[in-house]
């Protein structure tokens, strides 16, 4: 991992992940990159033309980032459970003055296609993709187009799912991780794992290099379990 991150430029071992919903603005990927580290824009929710317009901005201050993707994985939603979630959720909507019984579950893929077009059209040094593994065929042409290539996974067989496809790394993603889970079973509870032992677990199965992410919450986090020998769940 080190030598991806050092054939960048980038000095620390720390990363700022995407967030999407609005919190990796432009100056906060910047700030990152101007900080030593590497920033994400999320692609997640924009359009191809506010996303453009990001990669713009971002570029011209000469700091090297990354895009992360929500690549398609349409996970089919029963309507019942639809409205079951939707009448559970129904007083936080009354908040903001909507109804959330107007409608039922939208496929949408959030203009996959066009997000591939423009970032193969003016790349960027990293993409990353959450949600879904794309077609090893997209993968080779972002490589062709000098980018590295990331996969958000959360257990080894992700990991060697993603590693068929192709990709230049991984970023293993615990199951503490905060905004949302990346995994590609979103129909099935996430595994109870500590983020060591899921990093473990994936080494053992592929040997891309390895970003860690999810509920790393300092230097001692993990030490009391670590160090009294046993092994964490
Ligand atoms: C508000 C919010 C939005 C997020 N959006 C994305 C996203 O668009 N793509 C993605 O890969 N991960 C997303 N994540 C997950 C983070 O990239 C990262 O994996 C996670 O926050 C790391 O765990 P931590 O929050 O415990 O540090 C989001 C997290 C938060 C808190």
């Amino acid at each position: 991992m080190s030598r991806l991150l050092s054939d960048l430029g980038v000095e620390l071992p720390v990363l700022a992940a995407p967030m999407a919903g609005g919190g990796s603005t432009p100056e906060l990927v910047v700030a990152a990159g101007r900080a030593g580290s590497l920033g994400f824009l999320a692609a997640g929710y924009k359009t191809p033309a506010a996303l453009d317009e990001q990669m713009r901005r971002v570029r011209a201050e000469g700091v090297p980032f990354g895009v992360n993707l929500f690549a398609p994985n349409p996970v089919p939603v029963p309507v019942d459970a639809y409205a079951r979630y939707a009448r559970a959720m129904q007083a936080e909507a009354d908040r903001y003055g909507l109804s959330l019984s107007a409608t039922g579950p939208t496929e949408d893929d959030d203009d996959w296609a066009a997000k591939i077009d423009l970032i193969v059209g003016s790349p960027v040094p990293w993409v990353s993709f959450t949600f879904g593994i794309p077609d090893a065929r997209v993968v080779a042409t972002l490589r062709r187009a000098g980018i590295t290539v990331l996969q958000s996974v959360t257990s080894a067989e992700e990991a060697d799912e993603a590693a068929r496809a192709g990709v230049d790394a991984l970023i293993v993603q615990g199951p503490a991780a905060g905004g949302h889970s990346a995994t590609l079973t979103p129909d099935r509870p996430l595994a109870s794992v500590s983020l060591p032992h899921l990093v473990a677990r994936v080494r053992s199965t592929v040997t891309l290099p390895i970003i860690a992410a999810g509920g790393i919450g300092g230097p001692a986090t993990w030490r009391p379990r670590c160090t009294r020998g046993r092994t964490p769940p």
